[in-house]
């Protein structure tokens, strides 16, 4: 949440600093601003609202200078207004400063650095840190260090993350530095780029690319000291770590809209594409099993494993589920899903037999990281199945297996989650071939997820059914979502899918737990979405839709290519192919991305960009 970019160069940093915050404007968009160092000046320019305001506002009233910062924000503390919008200044304006995480004693500090004479104009967290870093350069300088001296400033960085307690990642500047960059984290991401005779700063990789190929990935508690020549990181104990300087692998391609005219749609419809990288090579026929390259745990260990335990938020959550299912099934191994916002606090018995694996797609969620780090504290092995290379969670796992989905930006995740079923089944596969499951089962699953692009293409040509459907329910304002087994987590994921992007009020429900409660929801005008596919409870689903169909609720069915029975009862149908039934999220939960996209797009809603929410969640 809140997007960072930064530039010491020689050129005029504007040019990166506002497309980087483009780039990032995923991760929140309830302001934005940039701040620009010129000789001993900084100028700032800020504003609620989009990038495209503030570089509206900085094409009539333009700020030059080739040292530079950049935000754009998801408010926690103060609401999202021009006042509030970072970057922040400290002191008289001798420090300028942008925060992406919480600074839980904030309110402390403000009233020492209150008593102290310093004077706040926002009602955020954030002016503290400011206050705080020209508080500690004051004292320092007033006890005599040198002015002149780099490394004034870097302590006087240093002496305030020290008082700091909760997360950030902070990109400083100094009035009377010019051409001084020092950025420091603890729980938020940041990224340095290497350039020629320049460095770029950014929180995630997408600033960076086409403008460096060489990156480095900020670890907690490291401090980066940047001018246009020199780049040193730091820790707080004074040491310098060593620098591990990696490859850039994203591309501008996989960033660009292309024909479509939103990332939503761009990502549903690039589904069978990322299903085929999440199974390139990692399918072994010989042994009808599944092989991955990043778990880093011999086979022993992995027979050994007695409990499973996933933990992940949101629509990850809903991929565990799947996980869950799949695990429990073929390799008959107890597995739990855990909220790891839960997870981070709770204390579940685990013996030293339960593997850990957080998912993710960001791999920057704090709740995830915080949940993974504590199971690594207790000593399980910790592996994540992560869509972004060089994330945190990636680089603290130990081990793992990337979804190679590519990246995904628009808010609502898609591609995502399929990818991350994918995985998992191939997950289930490995584990249920070391245990119970059979060869020719074991070659069964391989030749269905062979299949399964193809599948996935062939669901995709239901889009046009899905708008006439949209169309004729776009003005509900409650939507229920029922399934069973397999079909159960995409209820879920449909109907978090329709809050997110058009919030219209959705609950998914297992479809027999109706009956216990949510009937009572049920009306003409609350439609009901039955995730319907033919499986070994077909016909419990189908009584289950009679009784919502017998309280004259609309009932739209996901249901296979060609049942005639579901299509005279339910209002409307969505088929999708046929498919084993361990399989069918793959291709349900499509017809339901779609729906939430089309409906959000009649209601007039920002698809990409939905109110109150940001892409990657690095605040608790
Ligand atoms: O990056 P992560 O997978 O860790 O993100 C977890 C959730 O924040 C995320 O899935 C969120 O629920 C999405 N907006 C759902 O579409």
């Amino acid at each position: 949440m809140c997007g960072i970019v930064g530039y010491v160069g020689p050129k005029q940093a504007y040019g990166y600093l506002i497309e980087g915050l483009f780039r990032l404007e995923y991760r929140g968009y309830d302001s934005a601003g940039i701040a620009l160092q010129n000789g001993n000046q900084i100028g700032i320019r800020k504003k609620t609202g989009r990038v495209s305001q503030l570089a509206e506002i900085c094409k009539q009233d333009p700020i030059k200078g080739s040292t530079g910062i950049g935000h754009t924000r998801w408010a926690t503390h103060g609401e999202p207004s021009d006042v509030n919008s970072h970057p922040h200044t400290g002191g008289n304006g001798e420090v300028v400063l942008v925060h992406n995480g919480v600074i839980e004693n904030y309110s402390i500090l403000r009233d020492r650095l209150r008593e102290l004479g310093y004077v706040f104009h926002t009602a955020t967290d954030t002016e503290v840190a400011a206050h705080l870093v020209a508080h500690q350069l004051k004292e320092s300088l007033k006890q005599g260090a040198d002015p002149g001296d780099q490394q004034t400033y870097v302590r006087a960085v240093e002496s305030t993350i020290k008082q700091i307690k909760g997360t950030y990642g902070l990109a400083v500047l100094f009035r009377d530095v010019p051409g001084l960059l020092i950025a420091t984290r603890l729980g938020s991401p940041l990224v340095v780029g290497i350039g020629r005779g320049e460095y770029f700063l950014a929180s995630d990789a997408s600033p960076l690319v086409g403008n460096t190929e060489e990156i480095v990935y900020l670890n907690d508690h490291e401090t980066a000291v940047i001018t246009a020549n020199s780049f040193v990181l730091r820790r707080q104990d004074g040491t310098e770590p060593t620098m591990s300087i990696r490859a850039l692998e994203q591309t501008t391609q996989d960033t660009d809209l292309g024909e479509y005219e939103h990332y939503m749609l761009k990502e549903i419809f690039e589904q069978p594409q990322t299903i085929e990288n999440a199974l390139r090579g990692r399918m072994d026929d010989d042994e009808a099993t599944a092989k991955f390259g990043g778990l880093n745990l011999d086979p022993q260990t992995l027979r050994r494993i007695d409990r499973i335990v996933l933990t992940a938020c949101g629509t990850s959550w809903h991929a565990g589920l799947v996980g869950e299912y799949l695990i429990e099934e073929f390799a008959r191994i107890p597995v739990e899903v855990e909220y790891a916002s839960e997870l981070r606090y709770r204390n579940p018995p685990m013996s030293d037999r339960t593997m850990i694996f957080a998912i993710t797609q960001s791999g920057e969620t704090a709740d995830t990281l915080a949940a993974m780090r504590e199971c690594k504290r207790k000593g399980h092995p910790t592996l994540a199945i992560c869509n972004t290379v060089g994330s945190t969670i990636a680089r603290e796992a130990d081990g793992g297996i990337y979804l190679h989905a590519g990246p995904e930006i628009g808010v609502a995740s898609t591609k995502a989650f399929t990818s991350q079923v994918t995985v998992l089944t191939l997950l289930a596969l490995l584990l249920g071939r070391m245990r119970h499951l059979s060869h020719p089962e074991g070659k069964r699953i391989i030749s269905q997820l062979r299949a399964m692009p193809e599948k996935i293409r062939q669901t995709l040509k239901c889009f046009d059914k899905v708008k006439e459907v949209a169309r004729k329910y776009y003005t509900a304002e409650n939507f229920l979502y029922l399934g069973r087994l397999y079909n159960f987590p995409v209820a879920l994921e449909g109907a978090l899918k329709l809050k997110e992007i058009s919030y219209i009020h959705a609950e998914g429900y297992p479809a027999a737990e109706m009956k216990h409660g949510p009937i009572a929801l049920v009306d003409e005008n609350t439609p009901s979405v039955f995730v319907a596919p033919r499986c070994e409870i077909y016909p419990k689903v189908m009584s289950n839709l009679e009784e919502v169909k017998a309280r004259k609720g609309p009932v739209i069915a996901i249901a296979c290519d060609g049942d005639d029975k579901i299509a005279h009862l339910a209002d409307d149908v969505i088929f999708v192919p046929d498919v084993d039934e361990h399989l069918q999220p793959l291709v349900t939960s499509i017809p339901l991305q779609l729906l939430a996209y089309q409906i959000a797009i009649l209601r007039g809603c920002n698809v990409d960009r939905p109110r109150n929410l940001a892409k990657s969640v690095t605040v608790e």
